[in-house]
């Protein structure tokens, strides 16, 4: 039996809800033929986008959804789509040498809106500042943002369907400038960045909207960070109110994994902290942290085989570029990340998993009339009691679990459980990770400084073979059982699985 500590009066801040946000290029299988079908389509569907995707999606309360990239954004003039449907250009996609698909438009800034609207997600855009002016991206923002009759881009916007603004709150300035971005050194970048937020910034005191910065990759962001933020500081870093960070952990085959790829694929979802840590520490050491906290708008386990010539994991056999299959191994890692932000809640203002559908670590995949859930769609639906609570902090009996490193054949470590809780309206979440292949656990929880009402209402999600997913003939391999109630002192945890637990407080 495993112990585990909910300390009530240890508070480390607000669970921001969009730390549970998600991302939607334009790539591969994302918007055509898959979150978009078109309004004249056989299959379901509201304002062209997918009916089931979208009940679904409002189910899990999604916060914000940014668009239209990743790098797919450095290429994108969004006067391309706006204005009668039919008349939208068809253009070179970003991504299009990797599978020759062309860019239609037809899904622009008023259906990106409209998306929104209907599962209740803020719009956050990533401004192109690779091939636009910084008067482009202003114009973007009047465009979107200004009031009913005032500006002519307003009246544009009316014209084209859309009285009202569309009062779109987050801006990236920039996506992977180091990369695909521009390919810029970290000072160049802090350069452009200025560059427009100076010419931004007063929109955004005017209608309101908040500046990220376009930050570093990952595990090899120390030296961009510090470069980055350390130039920015001297001017205009108060313009910034996020620092973005990419982190994707994966590189192994998607399916067909054995334990040692199991367990290091839990180590690398776990290099996040560092990530983190590290990305938080420059902004306290320039004591920037009252300004601007971390955004981690691309995250997930990107695996191999996603371009078409390599045949995929997912239902289009690699026609949808980078598409996947997700797997309880999947499932873990966005667990484990989960809890993670939720106990980092005090430097994370927002994240964003890649991406939506039909691509890396995806809550759907679909095609045609087919639409189906992933294990990944479950956790984020049985953690979305977190979104604006009040996280605790956890403790828990928390072994190491030994395996061989797939790369070098070295033994490695992996803590076996990740945990977080948090309360709001009385009732608090814990949601919990087991790592074990082979240990089924039993856990007591222990609820420090508050009581229980009852007992325990337990959510699992396992399957018999971590292997398993959901496909579009067998939906529902993987789904969460019912929930049952379990005291508290015998919380059954199985192997590999993903479980929540709520309790009411007395
Ligand atoms: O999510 C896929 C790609 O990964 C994004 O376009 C880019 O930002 C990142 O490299």
């Amino acid at each position: 039996m495993k112990k585990l500590y909910a300390m009530l009066p240890e508070e480390l801040g607000t669970i921001n809800p969009d730390i549970y946000g998600h991302f939607s290029e334009h790539i591969g299988g994302v918007f055509y033929d898959g979150l978009w079908v078109g309004e004249d389509s056989d299959v379901p569907n509201i304002k062209g986008f997918r009916k089931d995707a979208i009940e679904k999606l409002r189910a899990i309360n999604i916060p914000v959804l940014r668009w239209p990239g990743g790098c797919f954004a450095e290429v994108y003039n969004w006067r391309d789509g706006i204005g009668p449907r039919d008349q939208r250009p068809v253009r070179h996609n970003w991504w299009d040498y990797e599978d020759g698909r062309l860019e239609s438009n037809q899904v622009g800034t008023h259906e990106f809106i409209d998306l929104c609207r209907l599962i209740g997600a803020e719009p956050y855009f990533a401004a192109n500042i690779t091939s636009m002016t910084p008067m482009d991206i202003r114009d973007w923002m009047d465009y979107c943002n200004s009031p009913r009759g005032t500006t002519t881009l307003a009246l544009e916007r009316e014209k084209n369907g859309s009285p009202e603004p569309f009062n779109v709150k987050y801006w990236g300035v920039g996506n992977e400038t180091w990369g695909g971005g521009g390919e810029m050194t970290p000072e160049v970048y802090a350069h452009e960045y200025r560059k427009y937020a100076a010419v931004l910034y007063n929109l955004t005191r005017f209608m309101g909207g908040e500046l990220f910065v376009s930050g570093a990759n990952g595990m090899d962001g120390d030296d961009w960070t510090k470069r980055c933020l350390g130039e920015l500081r001297k001017v205009h870093y108060s313009k910034m109110a996020g620092y973005t960070l990419h982190y994707y952990c994966g590189g192994m085959e998607c399916r067909g994994f054995n334990s040692d790829e199991w367990y290091e694929q839990m180590r690398r979802a776990d290099k996040m902290q560092q990530v983190i840590d590290k990305a938080w520490g420059f902004i306290v050491g320039y004591g920037m942290q009252a300004e601007a906290k971390l955004v981690i708008d691309e995250w997930g386990a990107w695996h191999r085989r996603g371009r078409p010539s390599q045949g995929g994991s997912g239902p289009s056999n690699g026609m949808n570029l980078y598409e996947q299959q997700c797997t309880m191994r999947d499932a873990l890692v966005v667990g484990w990340n989960l809890n993670m932000f939720n106990n980092n809640c005090d430097k994370i203002r927002m994240t964003n998993v890649a991406q939506l559908m039909n691509n890396i670590q995806s809550l759907f995949l679909a095609g045609g009339e087919h639409c189906i859930t992933t294990p990944a769609y479950h956790v984020f639906d049985m953690f979305k009691g977190h979104m604006g609570g009040t996280a605790i902090r956890t403790a828990i009996d928390n072994p190491s679990i030994t395996y061989k490193s797939p790369k070098d054949g070295q033994n490695k470590e992996v803590k076996q459980f990740t945990t977080s809780a948090s309360v709001k309206d009385g009732v608090m979440t814990l949601t919990l990770t087991n790592a074990s292949l082979k240990k089924d656990e039993t856990i007591s929880l222990e609820i420090v400084g508050g009581k229980a009402a009852g007992d325990a209402k337990v959510t699992v999600l396992h399957a018999e073979n971590p292997d398993t997913v959901n496909t579009f003939e067998e939906p529902d391999k993987v789904v969460p059982a019912a929930a049952v109630e379990m005291p508290l002192r015998y919380i059954k945890v199985p192997r590999a699985s993903v479980v929540t637990v709520e309790v009411k407080l007395a």
